[in-house]
């Protein structure tokens, strides 16, 4: 029987599966992600880090109900110093993305130097579009003046396969100009997307908020956001450089899923609501339908189809 081949490349990393973890999700201590190292996740994100351990966002910071979540994390994780000290210690057996998040441009260069001069460290992929840092910091993937200013300096220092996670947009022409911002520069993929900003979810028989920051408004995950998530990396694969690889994240939870990320043009795809809800055994089981699905469509690998979204005329 011919084998059905899930591998993937982003900017030439090669993936064995093109499913992984999103940044944020079960990937912030040590056991979540030794967790990570042993599945079959076809990479490692880790939580997007800040130059000092955070303990973010006053709890309860995160629901889900049946179609989506909300959260309000703000960017609890433990310092890029653990984050270098754990892939230094561990037998890395996939490629590891370090997700960074720093609060200004400084401390974005800084974080991105430091991480750098790690070998174990496949990818830096730049949280342009955490939502939750209430009234401190704005989302630079919707300033186009920051993340030109941030590409523009990123690449005279950097090394390393760099990609941005971005957050959704609402506008063809706001894809349009940010592609056009990227197209510039070596960038290597974007990840879209983050969560839709300022949602709010209401429990009708308490009358109230469900997560305590920013007065219950928070980022919205799940099976809700995924036709605006396929919107976002169908536009930017028709809007970007060729060679600039789409990771897809939003409301992923079963193969046809997957499949549907790779005919909008994703090279992969990554994980957060289901992963929370499910646990770790989720990666062998979206492989797994992913791979029953191909086989029902005559596909073997996910070349044959990845970006080939019909239009009807
Ligand atoms: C958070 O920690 O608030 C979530 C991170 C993100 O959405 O980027």
């Amino acid at each position: 029987m011919k084998k059905i081949d899930i591998s993937t490349k982003i900017n030439n990393i090669k993936l064995s599966s093109c499913i992984m973890n999103a940044s944020g999700a079960l990937c912030r201590t040590e056991k979540e992600l030794s967790n990570l190292l042993d599945s079959s996740s076809g990479a490692l994100v880790t939580k997007s880090c800040t130059t000092n351990l955070r303990d973010g966002n006053k709890k309860p910071r995160y629901f889900e109900w049946n179609i989506g979540s909300i959260n309000s994390m703000g960017l609890p994780n433990l310092g890029i110093d653990f984050y270098i000290d754990f892939l230094k210690k561990k037998k890395i057996n996939k490629p590891i993305f370090l997700s960074i998040s720093g609060f200004s441009l400084k401390e974005n260069y800084f974080l991105i130097k430091k991480a750098n001069l790690i070998s174990n460290i496949s990818a830096l992929e730049i949280n342009l579009s955490c939502p939750n840092i209430v009234n401190k910091r704005e989302i630079f993937g919707y300033n186009f003046f920051y993340v030109s200013k941030f590409l523009k300096n990123v690449f005279k220092f950097n090394k390393k396969p760099l990609g941005i996670k971005l957050p959704p947009y609402f506008n063809e022409i706001h894809i349009k100009n940010m592609a056009s911002i990227i197209n510039r520069y070596p960038i290597g993929f974007i990840t879209c997307v983050n969560s839709i900003p300022n949602g709010l979810y209401v429990n009708s028989y308490t009358e109230s908020v469900v997560i305590s920051p920013n007065n219950g408004f928070g980022g919205i995950g799940g099976k809700i956001i995924k036709p605006f998530a396929l919107s976002n990396v169908s536009k930017f694969f028709s809007f970007l450089r060729k060679d600039i690889s789409i990771i897809g994240c939003g409301g992923i939870s079963s193969g046809q899923d997957v499949f549907d990320y790779i005919l909008c043009g994703a090279s992969a795809v990554q994980v957060g609501t289901q992963f929370i809800k499910e646990g770790i055994s989720i990666f062998d089981r979206l492989k797994k339908e992913l791979k029953e699905f191909l086989k029902k469509k005559n596909y073997f690998s996910i070349k044959h189809f990845l970006g080939n979204l019909k239009k009807i005329c």
